[in-house]
């Protein structure tokens, strides 16, 4: 089978003669939990975890729907990105905090990264989102639409740059007004497991 016909679950394969053609974004599993953990200990700068986006993702789940993994033909886990659940100030409007967003990094520039962005962002436009805030290289993120321009007023819940502090408003005019710390409000993790025990 060639790799560029290579499909698994209802994502489209990327399209055929483009570098990243051969892999497939699809929804992330409970199953891929151990090995997405690994590749973003190998991707990502040491003490990931102890960045202030974390703060706003541990003890909770990812929005609906808004986790995904980049698989290889041979079904390794090659790039992940994952959306949560934010109030973008306290009582402000809704918003999903992207990340962490990252690439096996053996296939850094195949375009995967912008593969795994543009799926998201899809997905969640089509879920109805308005807004996507996250912390990341502005020069990165820019090509999406992100940009500091409506975090002004917005802060993160621990120490950051603020110049990285990034938004892209799904709905023109859902971040006008936002001000303060964002605030996790994803479901717990503990109380989704209660439920599935009870
Ligand atoms: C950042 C990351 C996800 C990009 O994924 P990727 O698949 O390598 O990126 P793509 O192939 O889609 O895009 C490559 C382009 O992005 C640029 N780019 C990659 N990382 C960048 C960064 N941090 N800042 C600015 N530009 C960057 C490349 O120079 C290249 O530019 P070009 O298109 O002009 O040649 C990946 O490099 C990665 O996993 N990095 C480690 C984890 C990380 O830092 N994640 C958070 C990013 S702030």
């Amino acid at each position: 089978m060639a790799l560029s016909t290579f499909h698994a679950g209802p994502a489209p394969v990327l399209p055929e003669g483009t570098p990243e053609a051969g892999f497939a974004i699809v929804a992330e599993s409970a199953a891929d939990a151990c090995r997405r953990e690994m590749l973003l200990d190998r991707a990502m700068a040491p003490k990931w975890k102890k960045k202030s986006s974390q703060k706003l993702r541990r003890g909770r789940r990812p929005s609906p729907g808004l986790a995904f993994v980049a698989r290889s033909a041979d079904g390794r886990i090659v790039g992940t990105v994952r959306l949560w659940d934010v109030a973008a100030g306290e009582g402000g409007p809704g918003a999903l905090l992207l990340g962490p967003l990252a690439v096996d990094p053996t296939l850094k520039g195949a375009g995967l990264g912008s593969a795994l962005m543009r799926h998201a962002l899809d997905e969640a436009r089509r879920l109805g989102h308005r807004a996507i805030l996250l912390v990341g290289d502005p020069a990165y993120y820019a090509r999406f639409g992100f940009s500091a321009e409506k975090t002004a007023h917005l802060s993160m819940p621990g120490p950051y740059e603020r110049h990285r502090l990034l938004a892209l408003e799904l709905v023109e005019g859902a971040l006008e007004g936002a001000a303060g710390t964002l605030k996790a409000t994803g479901r717990l993790v503990r109380a989704d497991s209660l439920r599935r025990v009870g």
